[in-house]
C-alpha cells in the first residue's frame, strides 16, 4: 500500500475527530467537555503529522526542495501544534471556543492543500514503488500488519 493511501485513510478518520471537536464546541458550555474534544484531537492529530514529517517530507525534499510546498506543510504544522497548545492551557470558554474555530479553519485547510497538491506531488515526484516502500515503514511505525491472507502467500515465498 502507497503512504499516501494510509495517510488518507488517517485524514478520513482525523475528520471525524474535527466534527466531533466542532460540534462540542458549538454546543456545549462545559470546558471541560472541550478540552476533553481538543485532547482527543492532540492524540491522533500529531503523530499523523509526526510520520508525515519523518517518512514522507524528508523523500520529498530532494525533489521539492525545503522551500515551497514543504516549508509550508511544515509551517503548518507548527502553527496547528501552537494552536492546539494554546487551546490546551486556555482557561476562558469563549475564547477557547475561538482558537477552536480558528484550529479548525486550519486544519482543514491544510489537509486540503496535501490531498489536493501534495499527495499527487510525491506520486509524480516518488511514483508508486518508493511510495510502497514508505507504505511499509508507514506500517511498521503505526504497527498495522499489511500481510492480509499472509498464510495462504507465505508458501508462494
Ligand atoms: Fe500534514
Ligand atoms: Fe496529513
Amino acid at each position: 500500500m502507497k503512504i499516501t493511501d494510509a495517510l488518507l485513510g488517517e485524514h478520513a478518520v482525523l475528520y471525524d475527530l474535527f466534527g466531533h471537536l466542532r460540534d462540542t464546541a458549538v454546543s456545549s458550555g462545559d470546558i471541560v467537555e472541550i478540552h476533553g474534544a481538543v485532547t482527543a484531537v492532540d492524540r491522533l492529530l500529531l503523530p499523523h503529522a509526526r510520520v508525515e514529517e519523518d517518512l514522507l517530507f524528508p523523500r520529498l525534499d530532494s525533489h521539492l526542495g525545503q522551500m515551497g510546498p514543504l516549508a509550508v506543510m511544515r509551517s503548518e504544522h507548527h502553527g496547528i501544534e501552537d494552536l492546539l497548545e494554546a487551546a490546551r492551557r486556555e482557561t476562558d470558554i469563549t475564547s477557547l471556543k475561538t482558537l477552536v474555530g480558528r484550529l479548525l479553519e486550519m486544519v482543514y485547510g491544510h489537509f486540503q492543500k496535501e490531498e489536493m497538491v501534495l499527495f499527487g506531488m510525491a506520486q509524480q515526484a516518488l511514483g508508486d514503488e518508493v511510495l510502497s516502500e514508505l507504505g511499509d515503514e508507514w506500517a511498521a511505525a503505526r504497527k498495522v500488519n499489511l500481510n492480509a491472507g499472509g498464510c495462504a502467500s507465505a508458501g508462494r515465498g
